[in-house]
């Protein structure tokens, strides 16, 4: 029998191998760059052993911000034939080769925790932070709110790629013309537990018409015919905004605007409430259509200090449900799908995003247990990328840096 401790020996032998010096891998060959939430979730996981070593993970992310204050998904530090779509698809100009899109942007909100641990020797670092975090805040609130809202102009930037959440926007997209090119995700993982093509197609024409545009953010809102807003997006911008408001508080710095946006922010939230399906949901706002579909981000309420008694209620049910809680999908959804990536997996990084919620919000029965069930998880069936919620079983890419971050940060200690 494995002790935790030796779980978390190993879970920190994770980190370490997958550090490439200054940024960690989310996993060596499916993805051999910086990913911006993976590294944030890194970053609190080193916090756990090495916490000069978490800041730098944050701090090596925003050198490559762009001047306007985009911080890409991904940084290509090096170059890696094993990755498609590279550098030279997306033609970004930023001071790292990178992406032209963006990610959740938890990492205000893993900084505060970091400096939470590290309250003295800390400051300086979070000092220097803190304005480059408030300049990416600042760029999400001019350029992607819709009715208070925050929209995703690509699957890729929820981080939750093939969610059914995009399946009518994608539908109506026409990538007759995206032309010949060669995944490299399905030469690494089982393609049953990835995107199929028909989603690539469109995840790569996304990619040609914003490089097209320049990645000029006007441009895309003219032009882009896939504009989403969604809860991941709008709970964890919610959540970074207080964060940086109580940072900033902190730092003595005038908190006013802060304020401002977290009162927008939970405005759009609110719009995000489907009546009709009784939980948060994402919304085209290019059709004005709901998706109709209760994912593991409609959870993510609490984490952007949100209260939803429905929500509660859904999350209780599904807890007992499914063996291994909190699934992508609803497990009654017709487009569940145990293994494939968004469309049914549970997945620990986003476990512990509403765990940390619901703690925070004052449910920690539900937090604890939560805790408990993914740490059974990752004790059981190792630190994959994700896992079918009903037997466990690990899916997508193995020895996965964010899962080996949450059991250290949170759900090994239960
Ligand atoms: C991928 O390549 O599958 C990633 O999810 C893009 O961020």
């Amino acid at each position: 029998m494995t002790s935790s401790q030796d779980i978390s020996a190993e879970a920190k032998q994770v980190l370490i191998t997958n550090d490439r010096g200054g940024y960690t891998v989310p996993t060596a060959g499916l993805y051999p760059y910086q990913w911006n939430w993976d590294s944030a979730v890194a970053a609190l996981g080193f916090a756990q052993f090495d916490v000069d070593r978490a800041w730098v993970e944050i701090e090596t992310l925003f050198q490559g911000q762009w001047d306007d204050g985009m911080v890409p998904h991904i940084l290509f530090h090096k170059s890696d034939p094993g990755y498609f779509p590279g550098p030279d698809v997306w033609g970004c100009e930023g001071p790292i080769p990178s992406s032209g899109i963006i990610q959740p942007p938890i990492a205000a909100t893993m900084a505060r925790l970091i400096w939470a641990q590290d309250e003295e020797a800390g400051r300086a670092r979070i000092e220097t932070l803190y304005p480059k975090m408030l300049k990416w805040h600042s760029w999400i609130m001019r350029w992607r709110l819709h009715r208070g809202a925050v929209c995703t102009t690509h699957p890729w930037e929820t981080g939750r790629d093939n969610a059914p959440d995009w399946d009518n926007t994608m539908q109506r997209m026409d990538a007759s013309d995206v032309g010949e090119y060669t995944r490299r995700d399905t030469q690494h993982v089982d393609s049953a537990d990835r995107p199929t093509k028909f989603d690539y197609d469109r995840y790569i024409k996304l990619v040609q018409i914003g490089r097209r545009l320049k990645w000029d953010q006007a441009a895309m809102l003219a032009e882009s015919p896939f504009r989403v807003a969604d809860p991941t997006m709008t709970f964890t911008t919610l959540r970074a905004a207080r964060d940086l408001r109580a940072v900033g508080q902190s730092l003595g710095a005038d908190t006013a605007t802060l304020e401002a946006d977290i009162k927008r922010l939970e405005a759009g939230a609110a719009t995000l409430w489907n009546p009709a399906l009784g939980s948060y949901d994402s919304r085209d706002v290019l059709s004005g259509e709901w998706a109709g579909c209760v994912s593991n981000a409609s959870y993510l309420c609490w984490f952007a200090g949100v209260e939803n008694k429905d929500m509660l209620a859904r999350l209780r049910a599904v807890m007992e449900r499914v063996t291994y809680p909190v699934p992508s999908n609803d497990p009654e959804a017709d487009t569940f799908d145990a293994r494939r990536y968004w469309r049914g997996p549970t997945w620990a990084i986003v476990n512990m995003l509403i765990g940390m919620g619901l703690a925070d919000m004052g449910h920690e029965d539900e937090a604890k247990t939560l805790a408990k069930k993914t740490g059974d998880l990752i004790e059981e069936h190792g630190f994959a990328e994700y896992f079918d919620p009903f037997t466990g079983s690990a899916a997508g890419g193995g020895t996965f840096t964010w899962t080996a971050a949450v059991w250290l940060a949170w759900a090994g200690g239960n």
